[in-house]
Formats: structure tokens, sequence, C-alpha cells
């Protein structure tokens, strides 16, 4: 038997955990914060910071890990990785040099330039104020997206039209970027539909899985405050309506690209998962972020779909011999977040969440713990995104039923986006990809 860590305490990592023992895996759990779906799924777990890299090393060695899957962005930018081979744990997930492709959005956009990455969009980078009046005249500033350097958790990015609403507006997010010392980058601004394309890498070979679409914004019609995402659905044939497989083609192409230019560059080979956010626009696929894990909430959307073993996989990511693909289920998967009232402003926490575990397991829905703590039986709410719920289906329509069916077995001071995987919501999205293509 494998004896396989998760490190990281949220939705994706029990999905990942959940993989792992449909694998064959012992799961052994080290997160900051107690994961009710991992508890239950461990033969052991260690309550601590996860960047506590000589910690982990010890429960590791207790435990007797074979090897490590690291679920979070967090420890992977400060150096997970580099410290637990070190110790003798080879890990799923990149060494720190190569995860900067999401710590550093700075030498991501440098790297894509310098490689001539195709999907690289116009951006400049900026530490002071000097020149940023004179990029903003030059590229419209309807035209223009302001993004720190480092990880915001998704509250960093603004957007105009979105967030900022005149130069005076960018101005002075500029200016607070420069009082925080922060770098920044100010970004050509695009126009289109997203897709999330989640790849396996081994180093060499980047293996593409079914696309998954996110939703960034708190409420229906996507509108509101952006969050961690708020649910994702996916095809039965693991494209969308309005993206074509050249469309993936073409975004995996630039993905392998990538991950030969951070080995160029860097000496370091990527391993892990390499989540590539891309946007269609009428001038092409652009690529809006890297990622240097799988994305939370569309973990959920792949890994339940994989008829292929995750913890063969994950052997031959730290091997460098994956397969040329791997087999998922031709279904449809929709996922529904579960927040807190007020999320993400002012989230209502240590509220009690009931959930009707008999009559949910009948809607055959999934769920999963993200943030929220469990007191003997009963559950309750923290100030971050709850629960997510998973249905799957021959088609969209049904998935999204089984989604819903489930999240009327769960009671609470909670809310969701009801309109997530509903073909209103993917019609207005055919809509509005066909008018920028004028089709
Ligand atoms: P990120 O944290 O980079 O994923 O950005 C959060 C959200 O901001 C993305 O999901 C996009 O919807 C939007 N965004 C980021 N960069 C751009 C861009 N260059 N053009 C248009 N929208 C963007
Ligand atoms: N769903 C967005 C992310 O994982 O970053």
């Amino acid at each position: 038997m494998v004896n396989c860590l998760i490190v990281g305490h949220g939705a994706r990592e029990h999905v990942v955990g959940e993989t792992l023992v449909r694998g064959g895996a012992s799961l052994f759990s080290f997160m900051s914060f107690k994961n009710a779906g991992l508890e239950d799924l461990s033969k052991n777990i260690e309550i601590h910071s996860e960047t506590d890299f000589q910690k982990i090393l010890e429960f590791c060695k207790k435990n007797s890990i074979d090897f490590a899957v690291i679920g979070p962005e967090a420890p992977l930018v400060v150096g997970i990785v580099d410290a637990l081979e070190k110790g003798g744990i080879p890990c799923v997930g990149p060494k720190i040099e190569a995860a900067q492709l999401e710590g550093s959005k700075v030498f991501m956009r440098e790297l894509l330039e310098k490689y001539k990455i195709q999907s690289n969009i116009m951006s400049k980078i900026f530490d002071s104020m000097e020149g940023v009046e004179s990029y903003i005249k030059d590229m419209g500033e309807d035209n223009i997206v302001v993004k720190p350097e480092g990880l915001t958790g998704g509250k960093g990015v603004k957007v105009y039209g979105d967030h900022l609403f005149s130069k005076k507006d960018i101005l002075e997010y500029c200016n607070e970027l420069v009082d925080k010392k922060n770098r920044f980058l100010l970004e050509e601004k695009c126009d289109g539909e997203e897709f999330t394309l989640q790849a396996f890498v081994d180093g060499k070979n980047v293996i593409g899985s079914p696309l998954v679409q996110d939703h960034k914004r708190a409420y229906e019609d996507d509108k509101g405050p952006n969050t961690g995402g708020m649910g994702s659905y996916s095809m039965e044939d693991h494209l969308m309506p309005f993206f074509t497989q050249n469309d993936v083609n073409e975004a995996l192409a630039d993905m392998k690209k990538t991950v030969a230019a951070v080995k160029a560059e860097t000496g370091v080979e990527y391993k892990g998962f390499l989540y590539g956010q891309f946007m269609k626009t009428a001038s092409g696929i652009k690529l809006i972020e890297y990622n240097s894990r799988l994305g939370d909430p569309e973990a959920m959307n792949l890994l339940p779909l994989l008829k292929s073993n995750f913890v063969d996989i994950c052997w031959a990511i730290i091997n460098g011999n994956l397969s040329k693909s791997y087999e998922f289920e031709k279904k449809a998967s929709v996922c529904k977040y579960l927040a807190p009232e007020g999320y993400p402003m002012n989230p209502k926490r240590d509220e009690q969440i009931l959930i009707d575990k008999k009559k949910l397991d009948k809607t055959g829905a999934k769920y999963y713990y993200a943030s929220v703590y469990r007191e003997g039986q009963n559950v309750y709410t923290t100030t971050s995104r709850a629960m997510g719920v998973l249905g799957i289906s021959d088609t969209l329509e049904k998935a999204e039923k089984i989604a819903e069916a489930g999240v009327g077995c769960i009671k609470g001071k909670l809310f969701h986006r009801k309109d997530v995987g509903t073909l209103k919501l993917l019609q207005k999205r055919i809509d509005h990809m066909n008018s920028l293509l004028k089709k």
C-alpha cells in the first residue's frame, strides 16, 4: 500500500484526497485548518501551519510517507517541494523557481515575452508611478487591468469597467500599490470567454484534461465582487460550445512551450499540476494567468471524472514518465459552492450548517468540505466558501439538476449561485462569444 500525504485544507484537497484513496492509497493529511472530509478519509492528520516544512517532514517520517501532493499555492511559492524533496519525500508540485509562474506575475509575463509565447498579452511592470500615466494614455484607460505582482487570493486584480471606472480610479489603485511597496503590472484588458485548462506535468510532458469554466463573481448573472470562485462546470465532450478542439490545442501548445521556457530559464523542470486560465477573444486565445496547482473549484469537476488511476499519475509526474493521455468519463459536471451569507465582504461565521446526508446521498450529488469546522457532529461556517456540491451526469442539464438537489439538502445561513451550469447562462456565453466573433 502506498502512503500519500496531502498538504492543504480546502475542498480541492478533499477531492484530491478522495481520488488518492480511490486509487488505492492510504491517506495522511497535513493542514492548517481541520477539513472534516480529509479527517474522515485519513489514517492520520496533523493540524499545523502548511509552511512549517520541518514539521511536515517529521510527519512524513513518522507515517512512512511515499509521496506528497501539495494542494494550495501558498506553500508552493515558498519552496515546500524543495524542502520535502531535500528530506527524501518525492512531491507532486513544482519547486520554488517553477512555482513562480503563479507566485510572480512579473516573472510569468517576462518569461512569456522572452520566449515569444503566442497567447501572451501586452503588459508593463512598474514599481513607482513613473511612466504610469503615459502607459495608460498609450493603451487607453478603458483597456487597462492592474495586477499586483504576488499572490492576492484572487482579490488584487482590478479590471477597468468592473472595479475601476476612470483614470483617477486607476491612478489611485496604482498609488496604493506603490505605497505598499508592491510591484505591479498594467495589462491589456481582454474581452471574451474564459476557460480553465488543467494539465499534469512531469517536467517534459504536459497532458491536458477536460475544460472547465469557473464563475468568479459572487452573485447570479456575473454580478457583484470577485470571489475565489462560486462554481464551475464541464461538459460531456470535454469542450464547451464556444471553445473548439483547436482552441484547446493552441492553449496546450503554449502550456508546453511555457514548461520548456521554465526549464530553459531557471534550470528547473516544472512538475505537478499546471492550471492555465485562458480567454478566447476576437483576436485569438490569450493567457490570463497560470496557477501552479489544481483549481478550486475546478479540481472537483476534474478528479471525480478520472478513470485512470490517480496514484499512478502522481508517480508518473514524479518519475517523469506520464502517458500521452489519461481517461476521463464522457460526462458533464456542475459544482456549486455554498458560501456564508455576506461572503466575500461580511461573511456570517460560526453559523451551523445542517446536512441531511441520507437525503443528499439519494440525489446522487457529492459534497466536499471547504472552510467549515466540525464540533461533534455539528458543522459551522467560517469566513470563506463553505462546501462544494457536485452533480455528474450524461448532460449538463441533468448534472445541474443533481447539484441543485444536493444543495437543497444543506441548510444554514448560506447562499449559492443558482445559475451556475444552467442552459440559460450557457446560452448567454454562446451569444457573447458569437457577438465578439461576429458570427
Ligand atoms: P486573475 O486573478 O489573474 O485570475 O484575475 C481575476 C479575474 O480578472 C480573471 O478571472 C479575469 O476575469 C479578470 N482578468 C484578469 N486579467 C485580465 C485581462 N488581462 N483582461 C480581462 N480580464 C482580466
Ligand atoms: N478557481 C480559481 C482558482 O483556483 O484560482
